[in-house]
């Protein structure tokens, strides 16, 4: 079987501040609609204020060589690139950061032991490789802390790494939990110096990472996603998020995303009414829903629109709070129902308001045929869901089971539509 040498040279020195062609070509790029598109960043702001709230931000995209041919409820995959600082830390401990800006190629080579995967780039710098292939933070599993033994030099360390990856451990949970990246690991474990082909063996690809389009696709030049930035514990930010909050400070920065194949989640007929239900970040496929409605040419005779949208507070993360308040003004919005889950000791959620409107919410969907559309996070999707389905119970007088069975057939007719993710 041939395998691939890592054979650094050093001819060209080269600057990171820009994407290349093999960035794209090599990425992972799942459900992909079409190419890569490269935008700068217009404008953006944040939309979130004050305390015990996550940084949310809607991120403006410029847009004009692009072919926006989406519908509001589509997404983009965004291309992200590793932290930078890691990046430096990790080729440093790794001892290949006096060469990790020169060019390489691989070269097959039937005698070394590790084969170089197919989502590293045949030619190119150790630098881009972990900046935009790699995914560094992958999750360390026992088969890979295994091979680091044979490059671990002190017992005690040895010790510790071969009990965390046999097979029964019950310290490898503990120090996964303690050491979430390679680069933990290699902190704790100073005597280790695993050679790179070793690490390029066992890495993943770095994936995309998806985002609801929170504009209509008739604004012109603009694409616009929110994003929640997400924090981790031991003060980590999530790769794509974070990345994203830092080029926000850059000028000129650029976004590498794809459209990403549809879903059924859309809104290709706004004449039909439509129930919205959102939480958080959730509100972002509906914005667009919105946008989208107000810019369509009337009098085009366009279905109501009933949106139930929960967040923490009423000032600190009720996202595009005016813009909303706006649409209910002008009628784009026939209501808004916000449901707020910190304001008072009893938590209040989107579940809450939409029992209250029982009556009113199984009549526009039994009857107007309103469509539902549900955008949150897994646990908002199920428990909306029981909701709705004692709502039915209760307004129709039947039992859960028939009425789980009707939210069941309207799931089917594609009448009933979820996205979440987590
Ligand atoms: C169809 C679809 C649409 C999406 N639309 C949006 C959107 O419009 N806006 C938006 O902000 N996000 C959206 N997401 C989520 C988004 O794609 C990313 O997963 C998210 O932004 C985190 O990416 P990251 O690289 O910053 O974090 P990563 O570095 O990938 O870390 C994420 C990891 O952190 C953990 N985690 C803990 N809390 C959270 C949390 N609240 N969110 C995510 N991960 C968490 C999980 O284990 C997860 O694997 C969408 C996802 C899907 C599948
Ligand atoms: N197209 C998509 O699939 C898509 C698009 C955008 C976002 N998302 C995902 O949606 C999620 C939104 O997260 P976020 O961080 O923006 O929201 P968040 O701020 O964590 O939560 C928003 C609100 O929902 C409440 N909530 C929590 N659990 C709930 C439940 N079981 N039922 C009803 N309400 C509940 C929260 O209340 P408390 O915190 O007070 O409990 C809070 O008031 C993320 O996972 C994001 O990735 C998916």
């Amino acid at each position: 079987m041939k395998t691939h040498r890592y054979s650094p040279h050093s001819d060209k020195p080269f600057f990171f501040l820009f994407f290349f062609q093999d960035d794209f070509e090599f990425r992972s790029k799942p459900f992909a609609a079409g190419p890569v598109y490269l935008s700068r960043i217009d404008s953006f702001e944040k939309l979130t204020r004050g305390e015990d709230v996550k940084s949310v931000y809607m991120l403006n995209l410029c847009t004009k060589d692009v072919d926006c041919e989406f519908l509001p409820g589509d997404t983009l995959a965004i291309l992200p690139r590793n932290d930078e600082n890691e990046v430096d830390s990790l080729l440093f401990r790794l001892n290949v950061d006096s060469v990790s800006d020169n060019r390489y190629c691989l070269v097959d080579d039937c005698e070394k032991p590790f084969n170089i995967p197919k989502h590293v780039p045949r030619e190119g710098t150790l630098r881009n490789v972990f900046m935009s292939h790699i995914n560094i933070r992958s999750m360390l599993k026992k088969v890979f802390l295994k091979k680091l033994l044979f490059y671990t030099t002190d017992c005690e360390e040895r010790r510790v790494l071969e009990d965390c990856a046999s097979a029964n451990s019950k310290q490898y949970e503990l120090l996964i939990s303690e050491c979430p990246t390679l680069l933990h690991i290699l902190d704790r474990f100073p005597s280790c110096s695993p050679p790179i082909e070793l690490i390029l063996h066992y890495s993943s690809p770095l994936l995309p990472r998806y985002f609801s389009i929170a504009s209509s696709p008739l604004q012109k030049d603009t694409l616009s996603i929110i994003f929640s930035v997400v924090e981790f514990e031991n003060s980590l930010k999530g790769v794509c998020t974070g990345w994203l909050e830092k080029l926000l400070n850059v000028q000129q920065s650029k976004v590498p995303f794809y459209f990403r194949k549809p879903t059924g989640f859309r809104m290709d007929s706004p004449e039909e009414s439509r129930v919205l239900i959102a939480a958080g970040t959730g509100i972002a496929p509906f914005l667009g829903f919105l946008r989208h409605k107000s810019l369509l040419e009337k009098p085009k005779k366009l279905g109501g629109t009933y949106l139930y949208y929960g967040c923490r507070y009423k000032e600190g993360d009720f996202l595009c709070a005016e813009e909303l308040r706006k649409y209910v003004s002008n009628g784009i919005l026939a209501a808004l129902y916000p449901a707020f889950s910190r304001e008072s000791t009893s938590k209040c959620y989107v579940q809450n308001e939409l029992s209250k409107g029982r009556d009113m919410l199984v009549d526009l969907i039994l009857n107007d045929g309103a469509l539902v559309y549900v955008c949150g996070n897994k646990s908002v999707a199920k428990d909306v869901k029981e909701t709705l389905v004692e709502c039915f119970a209760e307004h129709l007088r039947v039992d859960v089971a028939d009425a789980a069975k009707i939210i069941g057939s309207l799931i089917k007719e594609k009448k009933y539509l979820v996205d979440t993710w987590l």
